[in-house]
């Protein structure tokens, strides 16, 4: 007895003796040593885990408070930095194609195998080329007809509500609505969710359950197993099957391709799909939440949007190919700003060099050194975009450049840059278009309960979050015409 007490003791003191030991070094023997932060923050990933499991997705506002104190560079865990400079953002995207992902924070939702979660820059180049052709602005126009075809059903589910007077809630509507579109473009059929009642059968709350438990599966991957199940039985390994539709899928192009054998298995093209489904639907349906809740919010922007609306589809019938409305200037100004706004993912975005050594002014980034930024520093950068807050759609309109003469575009970053830049741009582009080109051309709505905060992220749970009781985007409708 006094034996195993005495050796539980030992190992108790061996265990002490290590963590200080740890601790010691992280602080003052690592090559991250002499980078500025919080001493908390370097010893320990608990740091971390506080703000964004405890606290509930809060550490990148801990972040931006970080870099108000230490600067622009700053260590914000035992072993990655973090840059927020706007002007940094092409340099460390496009710096190199060699740049990877950083592994540890690719098994958050439970799949490492997947294009987005691939961190050798080699491997991804391999799962990404085939998929490239599927989201060329060429392809993307051969599927408008089908994305016309849901946003005509969108119209009419919206019109629904205008004839009984029903409340809307239009996020859920989005939510069906991408999801639809992407689940017929990864598959060549979808689910229907826009005909479900009030829109209740759609993806995002399977997504959000899962998003919300990734800070957590971050810190301790095992526990990620169980909510893999729960996705799984909405999407299902029909996306792996051949496709019988009558325009191109994304995996049937995936598995014709010339991908090597083991690349083609179900296990990874399920997990392929859930992401896929993942990515398309909840940055565009928020995107649209975002942007349609500020043209409501705001009269003279409605006024001037539907003016210019009204010139170009004087038959409100008849929907305009995305390339006349890309071309329709304060249409696509409100669309970027409402991409600007809602800022794509929340997420820092980690990138690390093997084997070129990193820079960031004067200093010196030791090899293999995750060094990430987050897009919402630049896109709420005021020195960049001023009243950075608001959505002003006219910041876009000509050929807009920051005080320094800079264009613009070259802070516009949701999608990021580089080798790794989001793939779904055209498509989100097209969605985004076709949608509020048809929904202000023939709905006005009035806000019920709603205000900014069910729209300004609160929570970063990998795409921005409002706060954890929003009930959402809610109106009532008015049709002007509906055809
Ligand atoms: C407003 C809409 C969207 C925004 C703001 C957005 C934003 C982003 C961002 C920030 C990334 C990460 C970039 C990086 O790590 O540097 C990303 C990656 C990705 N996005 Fe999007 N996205 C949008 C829509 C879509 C759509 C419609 C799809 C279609 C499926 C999609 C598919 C993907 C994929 C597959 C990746 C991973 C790319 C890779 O690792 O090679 N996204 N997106």
């Amino acid at each position: 007895m006094l034996y195993s007490v005495a050796a539980f003791a030992t190992a108790i003191l061996a265990w002490i003796s290590y963590l200080f030991g740890l601790v010691f070094y992280r602080l003052y023997l690592s090559p991250l040593s002499k980078f500025p932060g919080p001493k908390f923050a370097a010893a320990s990933k608990w740091y971390e885990f506080y703000f964004d499991v405890v606290l509930r997705g809060q550490f990148t506002f801990q972040i931006q408070r970080m870099h108000r104190k230490y600067g622009p560079i700053v260590r914000i865990n035992p072993f990655e930095l973090h840059v927020e400079d706007s002007d940094y953002w092409e340099e460390l995207y496009t710096g190199s194609k060699e740049y990877e992902r950083y592994d540890w924070m690719l098994g958050r939702f439970g799949a490492n195998t997947t294009t987005s979660s691939t961190a050798k820059s080699d491997l991804h180049a391999i799962r990404r080329a085939p998929l490239n052709p599927m989201f060329s602005k060429r392809s993307i126009t051969k599927f408008e007809p089908v994305i016309k075809e849901k946003v005509e059903l969108l119209s009419k589910a919206i019109a629904a509500y205008r004839e009984d007077g029903r409340l809307l809630i239009l996020s859920d509507a989005f939510n069906a609505f991408a999801g639809d579109v992407i689940a017929t473009y990864c598959f060549g059929f979808s689910y229907n969710h826009m005909e479900s009642p009030d829109f209740i059968d759609n993806f995002h709350p399977a997504y959000e359950a899962v998003r919300k438990f990734a800070h957590l599966a971050l810190h301790f991957p095992v526990a990620y197993l169980d909510l893999r199940s729960k996705i799984a039985n909405i999407i299902d390994d029909k996306g792996v099957t051949h496709n019988q539709s009558r325009h191109p899928t994304i995996f049937s192009e995936l598995l014709e391709s010339d991908l090597p054998q083991q690349e083609k298995t179900v296990g990874r093209l399920g997990a392929e799909a859930q992401q896929m489904i993942g990515a398309g639907l909840e940055t565009v349906a928020w995107a649209l939440t975002t942007t349609v809740y500020h043209i409501i919010d705001k009269p003279s922007i409605l006024k001037r949007l539907r003016a210019e609306l009204e010139e170009a589809m004087p038959d409100s019938t008849v929907i305009l190919d995305s390339l006349y409305l890309e071309k329709l200037p304060y249409l696509n100004a409100c669309v970027k700003e409402g991409i600007r706004l809602s800022s794509g993912v929340s997420v820092r975005l980690p990138r690390v060099s093997q084997e070129k050594i990193m820079k960031y002014k004067d200093w010196v980034i030791p090899i293999g050194t995750p060094v990430s930024m987050t897009t919402i520093d630049v896109l709420y950068d005021q020195h960049i975009f001023p009243d950075s807050r608001s959505f002003v759609p006219e910041r876009w309109l000509g050929n807009p450049k920051t005080k320094e003469g800079e264009s613009l575009n070259r802070y516009f970053v949701p999608f990021g840059k580089g080798p790794r830049a989001c793939i779904g741009i055209n498509l989100a582009n097209v969605e985004l278009h076709l949608a509020l080109a048809i929904i202000f051309r023939r709905f006005t709505f009035e806000l019920y309960e709603t205000d900014s905060s069910d729209i300004e992220m609160a929570h970063d749970f990998f795409v921005p979050s409002p706060k954890l009781d929003s009930m959402g985007l809610r109106v009532k409708v008015n049709a002007i015409t509906v055809p």
